[in-house]
């Protein structure tokens, strides 16, 4: 077993300059990002639209990145097989959206990607007790769904440290929202080990510096976090 920490970075392309999508998806990859994270918007579950399976078939056709696409959208069911069609490599939905969580996991289990579950600022961790054995990535939302840019929220803290003592080490225990040099600590030293940024990375003055700080950050905390 490697004594190295797995630490993901994954840049949210919400915060990218959608006017030259390819070549901030280039910039990332050679940043090293271990993910590409696709913030998908309705307008109903979060008061934002971002952008729909169009553009992730599209930013499939130019990277290989795993397209890790986060679902802020009232109808994960009806929507998740078009967005694997068109590339996604996981879908995660939020539990705060579907009323029979395990009827929802197994149906979405049938698209045979990744599949994970998201929890808002305000959503206790009980909301996910019942599926947390069943997916692939726990995905603790540090800010409220809508916008990049947005401050984290500190009492999120204690969401990630009770879901590292329920998951496994194969799980990916995801944050978004608010993620920097300082947050990232924070939430790998809780035990996060997947590290969603959007403003941090694309909004830097050197992109690809900021990916290597905070990866830096996350294995420094990590050798000093909660284990899995
Ligand atoms: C918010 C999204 C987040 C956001 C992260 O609704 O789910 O992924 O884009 O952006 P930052 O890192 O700027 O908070
Ligand atoms: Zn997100």
């Amino acid at each position: 077993m490697s004594d190295v920490p797995t630490i993901r970075i994954a840049p949210s392309l919400l915060s990218a300059d959608f006017a030259c999508l390819r070549e901030q998806i280039e910039l990332i990859e050679r940043a090293g990002a271990d993910l590409l994270h696709l913030d998908i918007m309705d307008g109903h579950f979060a008061p934002n639209l971002s952008f729909g399976v169009p553009v992730v078939e599209a930013i499939s056709n130019v990277t290989d990145l795993f397209l890790d696409t986060h679902l802020m959208i009232a109808d994960p069911e009806r929507y998740a097989r078009p967005f694997v069609e068109a590339g996604a490599s996981s879908i995660t939905f939020h539990i705060e959206v579907v009323d029979h969580p395990r009827e929802t996991v197994k149906r979405l289990r049938e698209l045979g990607v990744k599949l994970g579950v998201a929890l808002n600022p305000s959503t206790p961790v009980e909301a996910v007790l019942e599926v947390v054995e069943d997916v692939d990535i726990v995905l603790v939302m540090a800010v409220q769904p809508g916008f990049g840019g947005q401050r984290f929220r500190i009492d999120c803290l204690d969401k990630i440290a009770t879901l590292a003592d329920l998951m496994s080490e194969e799980q990916w225990l995801e944050v978004d929202g608010g993620v920097n040099l300082e947050t990232a600590r924070l939430a790998v030293a809780a035990g996060a080990d997947t590290l969603v940024a959007g403003h941090a990375i694309f909004r830097s003055d050197d992109p690809i510096a900021a990916v290597a700080a905070l990866r830096a950050a996350a294995l420094h905390a990590s050798a000093a976090g909660r284990k899995r």
